[in-house]
């Protein structure tokens, strides 16, 4: 038999190389690559065709109980998943250390045990006191979660083998878990992968809703956990900036429901309030208008969202290569933007720093917030305001053309519903009615035109 193959996986995405290197080829990140057991390899000359066990086929409408979803508790927690908790279901919530996720789950964990349903917390980063701190903080105490520190598998898998099987299971996090018949210290991809795989079967097993908290990497992938995105059935995120009030969950995947709804909360005192109406959080309520800013009408699944984008140019003096910095957008689509003022609009922003930011420490993936992009560098290069109460859609494609988006007339009834009055964007936008005043506009140099020029 061929001698078996060594393999490097890479820490951070999972990626397998079949010799060292000191980038991964995948994520491209330095230093990840790390030795991994190699798969051992069947021979495919056995016959698969007898010998196994008869699996069971059932009809798609068999009738019978299918696992009713069981609600959280926290309403915003459950719009974000689809309506709620499927027993037998693996839930991975990603997010930065410290935006609250631990605060979060143990908010759900207590609203669900109070209503009498089995709830374990295991905690693999926090000792118990610790935990039971913050339930104190939050005037939780009273409520009947089993909490645990343990970081071992084995032992959290013998221990709820014991009892009755919870209705829900929070693993804190993925990243601390350990299996002593996997080879590795704990946060390699073979170690997150084999406690998941035994966690989630246990999961399956049971009926059991498993929630894994997974730490995030600064490229923004759930570390080692890439490699369980196809391993689990929702991938939640919470994002947020941290010096900011707000947070927000967004299901990645879910295989239950929708991944289009929100659920919005603020970090408070006392945990983590929900925000049922977010649409005017983003906005930086200030009277004037203020050049370089530009309002976008997001539409988060059937709630819509105003955000304020802001822009500043700072020229420089000297030869310096200039900065490009952007909280809250993409860097690569504020490259394109610029790259498309410059050559279909005659603006040059060579010498000048670039600076973007999404109010409110929200997050803007909707490519239908580039015409509020533009809006907001061309209105800070010009140094001019943009009309007071207007808002800005459209996709800007290379050739600067401003492209229809989803939803336009939807998000220009909801901007007047709030008090908005001016919209501007693509020449043809379905159903904006008569709700407020629409410029549209085919292409970037009108934009340019109206803002520089003598409108
Ligand atoms: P935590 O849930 O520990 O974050 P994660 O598990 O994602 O790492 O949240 C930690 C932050 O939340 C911490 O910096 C303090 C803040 N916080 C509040 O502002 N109010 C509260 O009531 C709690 C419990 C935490
Ligand atoms: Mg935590």
């Amino acid at each position: 038999m061929a001698k078996p193959k060594k393999r490097y996986v890479c820490q951070a995405c999972g990626g397998v190389s079949h010799r060292w290197q000191g980038q991964c080829p995948d994520c491209a990140e330095w230093n990840t690559l790390a030795e991994d057991a190699p798969a051992t390899v069947f021979s495919m000359k056995h016959d698969l065709s007898s010998g196994g066990r008869a699996v069971e086929f059932v009809e798609l409408d068999k009738p019978g109980a299918l696992p009713q979803r069981q609600p959280t508790g926290l309403a915003e927690f459950d719009r974000a998943l689809g309506g709620g908790l499927v027993p037998g279901s693996a839930i991975l919530l990603g997010g930065d250390p410290g935006i609250g996720k631990s605060t979060l789950l143990l908010q759900a964990a207590a609203r669900i045990a109070r209503e009498g349903r089995g709830v374990v917390y295991v905690s693999g980063e926090e000792a118990s006191g610790q935990v039971r701190m913050r339930a104190a903080r939050l005037g939780l105490s009273d409520a009947p979660v089993k909490l645990a520190a343990a970081t071992g598998v084995r032992d959290i898998l013998t221990s709820l083998g014991s009892m009755d099987a919870p209705g829900l299971l929070v693993i804190d996090s993925i990243q601390t878990m350990h299996s002593d018949t996997i080879e590795g210290a704990p946060g390699t991809v073979s170690q997150v992968r084999g406690c998941a795989f035994e966690l989630i079967r246990y999961a399956k097993e049971n009926g059991v809703a498993l929630v894994l908290v997974g730490h995030v990497t600064k490229d923004g992938s759930i570390a080692g956990p890439r490699v369980l995105e196809h391993m689990v059935d929702v991938v939640m995120s919470f994002e947020g900036e941290r010096s900011h009030q707000y947070r927000i969950l967004r299901a990645l995947k879910n295989r239950f429901g929708a991944v289009d709804e929100i659920g919005v909360f603020a970090m408070a005192g006392e945990g983590l309030e929900e925000v049922d109406n977010p649409s005017m959080l983003f906005l930086s309520g200030r009277d004037e208008p203020m050049a370089g800013s530009a309002v976008f009408p997001a539409i988060e699944g059937t709630r819509p969202v105003l955000v304020e984008i802001q822009a500043l140019i700072v020229r420089l003096q000297s030869g310096a290569t200039p900065r490009r910095a952007v909280v809250g957008w993409d860097n690569g689509r504020l490259a394109m933007l610029l790259a498309v003022l410059e050559s279909r609009c005659g603006l040059n922003f060579s010498a000048a720093e670039v600076y973007l930011n999404v109010a409110g420490g929200y997050r803007l993936s909707d490519p239908a917030a580039d015409l509020a992009v533009a809006a907001a560098l061309v209105s800070a290069m010009a140094d001019k305001p943009l009309p007071p109460r207007s808002v800005w859609l459209g996709e800007v494609s290379l050739a600067g053309e401003i492209r229809p988006v989803a939803h336009g007339g939807l998000r220009l009834r909801e901007a007047a519903k709030l008090g908005f009055d001016r919209g501007f964007g693509p020449v043809d936008v379905k159903g904006a009615g008569s709700a407020l005043a629409y410029d549209g506009l085919g292409q970037l140099a009108n934009l340019v035109d109206r803002i520089i020029g003598n409108s």
